[in-house]
């Protein structure tokens, strides 16, 4: 399947603008502008030199995601961050995840399996926010669903082999209070509403709770908020994975960290991984239409008929102009998964070109795909038949950490 016609180019100034926050992404066509949006959010490209700055400080090859430019933007991660690792001093890592979905697809795993190496080569402690209070708020859940969602997702992320020994989870409704809640009234303070409604866009009908709820994200940037876990220890670095949509939340958390005597968290940011129709448009997978989504809970046989039915290709019509003009790799959904998850960089690279050249075929392209998403899947649902409540519990028990630094 090609793209069906072409549509005329809008006039400059015309341009539909791009929307990314954390309840939009939207983007005209040509796809979300990745430097654009850099530029308009003030966050920093990752270079070359940058990721082999992180794999030297490491001592370990980069993620993928991290040399494949998928996570592709940060704040502060070269002049302090691994600065000041390089000399000694402690960070710990803080993600999170708000349930509004029994199962997480692909594009949820993404900051996970990320945050997960990045556990492994720093040897830090992570905590792992689960804004079931953020769905109540945003969904129609009730606030007994949201709890459900809360643990059922807990335990697909720990499936993605997080170390209990460094790692805590929690769920809003049932940790905030105390050195968090502290926290919490203290940024409140530092943000005016008009200041919120320039950062996030609330409209004049939109209930409190939303206007309210940014501290909630804002307060786990701060070690504070963790007494169990980190003392009085008030200036340990926080360094926080996700993609590029939370951001608006972390330029808020930033703004008003030094007001506070608190150090500002730094970020490492994501692409996002496309829809299965839509590459093209470049928007993000979405948890509302099943049909744009992999789910971690799909069969084999369900991810075979997605992949074969829904995603775009990037191959010409016909056989015959398929091998002569090959394929456009910058919108076929396809190469753009395999980008992700296929490890082989060798292989991706094979692929690629051969692809390219019309020598192979968008269904041989797709039963790759299909081969690599379907192993990662009885992968992710053999770990996941592991976690038992007994392990949720543990991971969510609030308790000091004593190695979590070894
Ligand atoms: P949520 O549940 O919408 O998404 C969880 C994480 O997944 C990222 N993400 C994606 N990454 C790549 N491709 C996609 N298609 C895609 N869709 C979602 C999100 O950026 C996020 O990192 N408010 C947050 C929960 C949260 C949080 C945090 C996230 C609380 N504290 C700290 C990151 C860091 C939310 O609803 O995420
Ligand atoms: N907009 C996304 C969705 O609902 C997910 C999301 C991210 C979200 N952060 C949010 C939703 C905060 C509501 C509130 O599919």
């Amino acid at each position: 399947m090609a793209p069906e016609k072409e549509v005329a180019p809008k006039e400059d100034g015309q341009e539909e603008e791009q929307v990314v926050n954390p309840w939009e992404v939207s983007a005209g066509k040509g796809g979300i502008d990745y430097d654009k949006l850099v530029d308009q959010f003030g966050c920093r490209r990752i270079d070359a030199a940058l990721v082999d700055r992180v794999a030297r400080i490491t001592a370990a090859p980069p993620h993928r995601f991290l040399r494949r430019g998928l996570f592709f933007a940060h704040r502060d991660l070269s002049e302090l961050l691994l600065d000041l690792y390089e000399r000694g001093e402690k960070l710990y890592l803080y993600t999170g995840r708000g349930p509004s979905s029994e199962a997480l697809h692909f594009g949820h795993l993404i900051p996970f399996m990320f945050t997960k190496y990045l556990q492994d080569v720093f040897k830090v402690p992570l905590v792992i926010q689960l804004t079931d209070d953020e769905k109540f708020l945003w969904k129609n859940l009730t606030v007994q669903e949201c709890k459900r969602l809360a643990r059922e997702n807990a335990k697909d992320i720990i499936a993605c082999g997080f170390d209990i020994q460094r790692t805590f989870i929690f769920t809003d409704f049932g940790f905030v209070g105390g050195k968090f809640y502290e926290n919490m009234i203290q940024i409140a303070r530092c943000v005016t509403y008009n200041k919120a409604v320039g950062i996030f866009g609330f409209s004049p009908e939109d209930h409190i709770g939303k206007v309210s709820f940014p501290p909630v994200q804002a307060a786990p940037s701060f070690p504070s908020s963790f007494p169990h876990l980190f003392g009085d220890n008030d200036q340990l670095r926080c360094l926080i994975p996700c993609a590029i949509d939370q951001d608006p939340y972390f330029r808020m958390t930033r703004d008003v960290a030094p007001r506070l005597g608190y150090q500002k968290p730094s970020l490492i940011e994501s692409r996002f991984f496309p829809a299965l129709q839509a590459c093209g448009e470049n928007t993000k997978m979405s948890a509302s239409d099943p049909n744009s989504a992999i789910y971690v809970t799909d069969s084999p046989k369900e991810i075979k008929n997605k992949i074969n039915r829904y995603a775009f290709s990037g191959g010409q019509d016909s056989v015959e102009l398929h091998r002569k003009l090959g394929a456009n790799l910058d919108v076929d959904v396809p190469i753009n998964y395999l980008n992700f998850f296929l490890e082989d960089d060798d292989e991706l690279e094979r692929i690629k070109m051969e692809y390219k050249e019309g020598r192979m075929l968008t269904g041989e392209v797709k039963q790759r795909l299909v081969t690599v998403l379907s192993e990662l899947v009885a992968r992710h649902q053999r770990a996941r038949a592991q976690v038992t409540e007994e392990i949720v519990d543990a991971f969510m028990a609030v308790r000091p950490l004593p190695n979590m630094f070894d």
